[in-house]
């Protein structure tokens, strides 16, 4: 047998001497060879080129000259009936088998090229590494409050940040020409309805809940809350408050003292103490500012305490019996306590950040501080 498939196509079978049907596979099983070996040559000579697989696709498809029309002109038509279904179907075989690889060998060629162009992705370059999120400092600062609280009993409640006048003073013991509402600049919102206004505090879910819920109550309401003041070191147009309520038949003085000292000890350490000083809220009474020990130096005096030994925690009291006539609660029978507390200050305080905006720049150099 020649090993030139296009001088021995050009032969009938009879003339190449091929009788049988195990013959006849014999020679396509050749051809198959060939070709793969063709191919094989074409892809080294052409590196880069698709027109080799163009000229190896003609050689072997070729309408004309093609070897595989060589074969139905010389060895399927003119094949004997009982050799012809063999004939034809090794010549689909090889036909199949052909064209496959000539589309491989094209994906081949493509691939190479479009590395060449930088088009494709070079698999072999380091993958992409893509960082995972970390939880915002005030939002690790949300769930360990959330956690101190909901370890005494504590649930937690949302409410909406565009609030009514009523809920956000009114029903807080805090009428229309009370000062206590002009040292809350604002947000009204304009052509609203009953004047809407953004919450300046969480305190209007004291109320909400109050309204929905029969004592016992023991919530914390996390949120944020607005108010127009100008931005600089310590302030911003809107921060964070976490609320709380109690009240139940027999809350005293003491829960709320046992309460607020527990609170410290989590959050700032076990060796931590805690002072109530006098102040003035309309929805509390008496009303308290909770101071702790510094954390930085327990109490002695330094920096970050002013040399006072005390920082600053957040305000509270005992709620006014104004209040529960606002939500239909008995005041003869109830009685509770209230607090508010300034995230982002606790979070500032207890991890030394000294400046408001870096917390809401959402620089990462300063937020991977806090992974
Ligand atoms: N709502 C007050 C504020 O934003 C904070 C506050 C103080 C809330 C005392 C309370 C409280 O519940 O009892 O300034």
């Amino acid at each position: 047998m020649t090993t030139n498939p296009r001088e021995q196509t050009k032969q009938t079978l009879t003339q190449l001497g091929i009788q049988s049907p195990g013959a006849i596979a014999q020679e396509f099983a050749e051809l198959r060879g060939q070709f793969d070996q063709d191919k094989v040559n074409f892809i080294n000579i052409g590196v880069g080129d698709r027109n080799q697989s163009d000229a190896l696709r003609l050689y072997w498809l070729g309408r004309k000259a093609g070897i595989l029309s060589q074969i139905t002109n010389n060895w399927l038509k003119t094949a004997p009936p009982e050799l012809k279904p063999t004939v034809g179907q090794e010549l689909n075989k090889l036909k199949a088998h052909i064209e496959l690889a000539l589309e491989e060998t094209l994906n081949y060629f493509k691939e190479r090229v479009d590395l060449q162009l930088g088009v494709a992705e070079d698999l072999s370059l380091p993958g992409i590494e893509r960082a995972y999120g970390t939880r915002h400092l005030i939002r690790q600062t949300f769930e360990e409050l959330q956690r101190i609280f909901t370890a005494i009993g504590f649930s937690v409640v949302q409410g909406p940040e565009i609030e009514t006048p009523y809920y956000n003073f009114e029903a807080l013991n805090i009428p229309e020409h009370h000062p206590a509402r002009d040292n809350m600049d604002t947000f009204y919102i304009e052509g609203a309805r009953n004047s809407h206004l953004l919450r300046t505090h969480t305190s209007p879910m004291q109320i909400r809940t109050m309204e929905k819920e029969k004592p016992p109550v023991r919530i914390v309401v996390p949120g944020k809350v607005y108010r127009r003041d100008n931005p600089d070191a310590t302030h911003g147009y809107m921060f964070h408050q976490i609320e709380g309520l109690a009240v139940d038949t027999d809350i005293t003085f003491c829960d709320f003292k046992g309460t607020v000292e527990y609170f410290a000890r989590e959050f700032l350490g076990p060796k931590t103490k805690t002072r109530l000083r006098p102040s003035y809220f309309p929805f509390t009474e008496p009303s308290a500012e909770v101071d702790a020990t510094c954390h930085v130096c327990g109490g002695k005096g330094c920096r970050v305490c002013k040399f006072s030994g005390w920082i600053e925690l957040f305000g509270a009291g005992m709620v006014n019996p104004a209040v529960y006539g606002f939500v239909k609660y008995d005041p003869e029978r109830l009685s509770g306590f209230a607090f508010g507390m300034g995230v982002d200050r606790l979070a500032m305080m207890k991890y030394g950040v000294t400046e408001v905006p870096l917390l809401f720049q959402n620089d990462l150099r300063f937020l991977q501080q806090f992974p």
